[in-house]
């Protein structure tokens, strides 16, 4: 039997322009995917991780492609070893909290285990983006990255297909942030195409938007390694009106930023794809994170509270 885990993560800054190349930053967050995989008589993949309702099924065939993609490049052939691969853990199957990357990095390691490979987080990190593409075909690696590695991270895309920079962030101590659910599942692979599409249109504009967008992320890293939360908070805000402008918000996700806002969060944007999926609230401190995540729930929503910076 082997066994496997990947963290879910949260972006604080830069989806979308990450793909681009733009640096952005990230940060696991408590909770874990698990993955079993046990000799069995026929290839069977058992799926007890908690969901947004639908979000499994939508991503079936995906998730289909994703496994089929990280047994080929272990070199595993289901044909003749077959497997049961049970996925579990307290992380919620939804878009916006990494879901695929980390049951990509739970199945790789549990893999990596069971056929005494001797893999490390390095080649497992290789592996878990191979399993991204099945989800969506141009992944920029920051999910993966989040998923196997944890921490807050620094993370850039090499464009020209080279080594990537990820770097660590070290901050005082964990910070509490609210994450609110549409409870809509989006597809990354459509809106990274739909903002592809319109970058190709509007050039100019979306020139303006990445180079506002680049000043703005080396500032929250320096206030973030300052622990200046003050100024992180408006900065994410700033980073959701670029969002917004890039066409992947929507308006649940402006909703949850607005009650987060009103009710005193430091900061408050989408997270990962967009169109749904999750919003980030900036919430230091247990009281305010209290405050903001009753806020949403008291609105009909769901919130997962927990903490950034962690290891
Ligand atoms: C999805 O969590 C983040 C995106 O930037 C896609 C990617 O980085 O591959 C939307």
């Amino acid at each position: 039997m082997g066994k496997g885990y990947g963290f879910g993560k949260t972006i604080l800054f830069g989806e979308h322009f990450v793909v681009y190349g733009l640096p952005a930053i990230a940060s696991a967050i408590g909770s874990k995917t698990t993955a079993v995989v046990e000799r069995s008589n026929s290839y069977e993949l058992i799926d007890n991780r908690p969901e947004t309702p639908g979000y499994k099924k939508e991503k079936f065939d995906e998730q289909k492609i994703s496994n089929e993609n990280i047994f080929r490049t272990m070199g595993i052939d289901m044909t003749k070893t077959p497997l049961r691969i049970t996925l579990g853990g307290n992380l919620i199957a939804a878009s916006g909290v990494g879901a695929s990357a980390a049951s990509c990095a739970a199945i790789a390691r549990a893999l990596n285990e069971e056929f005494n490979l001797d893999y490390d987080d390095n080649k497992i990190n290789e592996i878990a983006y191979e399993g991204e593409k099945g989800y969506h075909g141009t992944p920029s690696g920051i999910d993966n990255a989040a998923a196997v590695f944890g921490g807050l991270i620094w993370y850039k895309k090499n464009p020209s297909g080279g080594q990537n920079i990820m770097e660590r962030i070290q901050i005082k101590e964990p910070v509490e942030i609210v994450l609110g659910n549409t409870g809509i599942t989006s597809s990354t692979s459509v809106v990274v195409g739909d903002v592809k599409k319109a970058k190709e249109a509007n050039p100019e504009k979306f020139d303006r938007t990445f180079k506002d967008y680049e000043k703005l992320v080396n500032i929250a890293r320096s206030d973030l390694n300052e622990f200046n939360l003050k100024k992180v908070g408006e900065l994410m805000n700033q980073n959701h009106k670029l969002l917004q402008e890039i066409g992947v918000s929507c308006k649940e996700l402006d909703f949850l930023v607005d009650v987060a806002r009103r009710n005193g969060a430091y900061g408050a944007k989408l997270t990962g794809t967009g169109r749904g999926g999750l919003m980030i609230a900036l919430t230091p401190g247990k009281k305010l994170q209290e405050k903001v995540a009753n806020a949403i729930e008291k609105e009909g929503f769901s919130v997962f509270r927990t903490k950034i910076g962690a290891r």
